[in-house]
């Protein structure tokens, strides 16, 4: 019976272009994660969207001077484009800015209200006698009162995490006008978060898979004890408080992105025809769901989401939660404001998608913060993507060719060497599976995958093909087919990694169809001798060691 796996992704921003480290803390990783599922056999649902309202939106929209709804578009189509170009196989990507989500928004927010998990409550929040308003969130900026990051904001503090109120920020100011503002009464909607912390606690205490980084920061977050949190905002852009007398609040955004992927899954089902699908992935005890995401995102999704998963209740909660840790860029944080970053859009202007996503894969940030930068991401290419794993198909592919009238070489008996160089095959598919499983993409590709890739061509070194086809051209015609046999392999265990890169190299061993029809399995025995296949043309290109320095130089412009 196939497993029924949510693969949910955070939901960008809608207000600047996607870079590498979102790629790597989030896109990429899904990616692989759903690639994998599909081709065993299981049900795959896919989503994100746009995150298209709050302040990251309307900050940028009035820095530009137009509006909101402008930002969101632009970006939403960039994204899409995005996805498209870099392989990113979304079910659905759509966005917090439809009318599904906002039904779906204003259901969940008056159930938990008649559930008594939503009260309102007059508050202060901060507000600019010189701007003339609230500052919600982004509006305000300061220092951390428990890391001391000059730069934290009325929400989140970007340097260790944690949730905020605009009162926690020591020496709040304004960042439109650099005001001081002054904190004023007004009412919102609480989320009653401290009726969950028990709960919460004993769902998360046994989580075994969880990674330790996820984990400790959940727990830790919840021993220091939840306090109720504000979950309105006195802003024009976002979704409308479904209760009369509160027209000119709106929901905050974190409030809502998250129900992004349940909205997004009813979506999907409505798009197909078959709108009751969605509770597949979310209703039954036979699915399971995945939240990718960096670390920043942590508390919504171990937190606050699943406290308001409780309070809806009949959904389920996350299953696993493998967030990653920041990826730099030529040893420095990357930076939006500081343009310290590669854009996806530009990066795919002038290169292939493979290459990043295997480089990114290769140096995944899954425990700890890791580091892009051009000569590596050169080296990592010339060295084992065209050294390693093209040359191999190259030279294999193009021997047999030449000798064997275009077709798959006849294997004779097979040797020791050649019969352990397929069963290693054998335990590196399976290696490469139980890691991806495990989220361990890493060490699925370096320490199995690549491995495999390795042994084969030293095997190839060993036997020598290009001697034994004077000698003994059955000894040529056995060392081919098994290599032949290798290839086929490592195209499907590299598949969820380069996909671009394996569809190609299915059709060049001649088979027909797609990875997809033929799944996760492999046999010796699916390499057809006789099978005619095209000359090979090369699956990478090699870069000149002078590339690391002008792209350096393109990003200090
Ligand atoms: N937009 C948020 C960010 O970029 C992520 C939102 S994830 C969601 O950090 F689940 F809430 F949508
Ligand atoms: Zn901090």
């Amino acid at each position: 019976m196939p497993e029924r796996i949510l693969v949910a992704v955070a939901w960008p921003y809608a207000n600047g272009s996607i870079h590498i480290g979102h790629a790597a803390g989030c896109y990429i990783p899904a990616d692989i994660f759903a690639r994998f599922h599909r081709l065993v056999g299981n049900e795959v649902l896919m989503v994100s969207g746009s995150d298209s309202h709050g302040t990251p939106v309307t900050l940028e929209a009035e820095k530009r001077g137009v509006t909101p709804e402008d930002v969101f578009t632009e970006y939403h189509n960039e994204f899409l484009e995005t996805w498209e170009r870099l392989g990113i196989s979304f079910d659905l990507f759509t966005s917090t800015h439809t009318d599904n989500h906002q039904e779906v928004t204003q259901d969940i927010f008056l159930k938990l209200y008649n559930q008594g998990y939503l009260y309102t409550k007059v508050m202060q929040q901060p507000y600019s006698e010189v701007d003339g308003r609230f500052l919600a969130d982004r509006y305000v900026e300061g220092t951390c009162p428990h890391c001391d990051f000059d730069g934290a904001r009325g929400d989140q503090c970007d340097n260790c995490g944690r949730t905020l109120d605009p009162q926690d920020l020591i020496g709040i100011r304004s960042r439109i006008s650099g005001d001081t503002p002054i904190f004023k009464e007004t009412e919102h909607f609480f989320l009653k978060l401290s009726a969950f912390e028990e709960q919460l606690l004993n769902w998360m205490r046994p989580k075994q898979e969880w990674r330790p980084n996820v984990k400790n920061f959940s727990i830790g977050y919840l021993e220091r004890g939840l306090h109720d949190r504000a979950i309105t905002r006195d802003i024009e852009w976002g979704i409308p408080v479904p209760i009369s007398g509160y027209e000119n609040k709106r929901i905050y955004v974190w409030f809502e992105a998250v129900i992004g992927y349940l909205s997004a899954s009813i979506e999907w089902a409505n798009n197909i025809g078959e709108p009751e699908r969605w509770k597949d992935f979310w209703e039954s005890d036979q699915s399971s769901s995945h939240y990718f995401m960096g670390k920043d995102n942590i508390p919504f999704h171990t937190i606050i989401w699943p406290a308001m998963l409780l309070g809806y209740g009949g959904l389920n909660l996350p299953h696993d939660v493998p967030a990653n840790e920041y990826l730099n860029l030529e040893g420095m944080k990357l930076s939006t404001s500081r343009s310290w970053a590669i854009w996806l859009t530009d990066y795919l202007d002038r290169y292939q998608p493979d290459p990043l996503r295997y480089v990114i894969a290769a140096n995944m940030p899954e425990s700890s913060d890791s580091d892009f930068s051009w000569a590596e991401y050169v080296r990592r290419n010339n060295d084992e993507l065209v050294a390693t794993f093209g040359n191999l198909v190259h030279r294999v592919l193009t021997m047999s060719h030449r000798n064997f009238e275009g077709q798959i070489p006849h294997p004779g008996s097979l040797d020791d060497m050649s019969q352990s160089l397929l069963d290693e095959a054998h335990q590196r598919l399976a290696g490469t599976a139980s890691d991806i499983r495990a989220c361990r993409f890493r060490a699925a590709l370096n320490d199995n995958a690549m491995v495999l890739a390795q042994s084969a061509n030293r095997y190839l070194d060993r036997k020598a093909p290009w001697k034994e086809v004077k000698t003994d051209k059955e000894a040529a015609g056995t060392t081919l087919w098994t290599a032949i046999s290798v290839i086929n392999c490592l195209k499907t265990a590299l598949y969820p990694f380069m996909p671009f890169t394996c569809e190609k190299l299915h059709h060049m061993l001649g088979l027909e169809g797609t990875i997809h029809d033929q799944g996760w399995q492999w046999s010796p025995e699916a390499t057809i001798a006789g099978t005619p296949f095209d000359p090979p043309t090369p699956l990478f290109t090699k870069l000149d060691e002078s590339v690391a320095d002008e792209e350096i130089e393109r990003i200090r412009q």
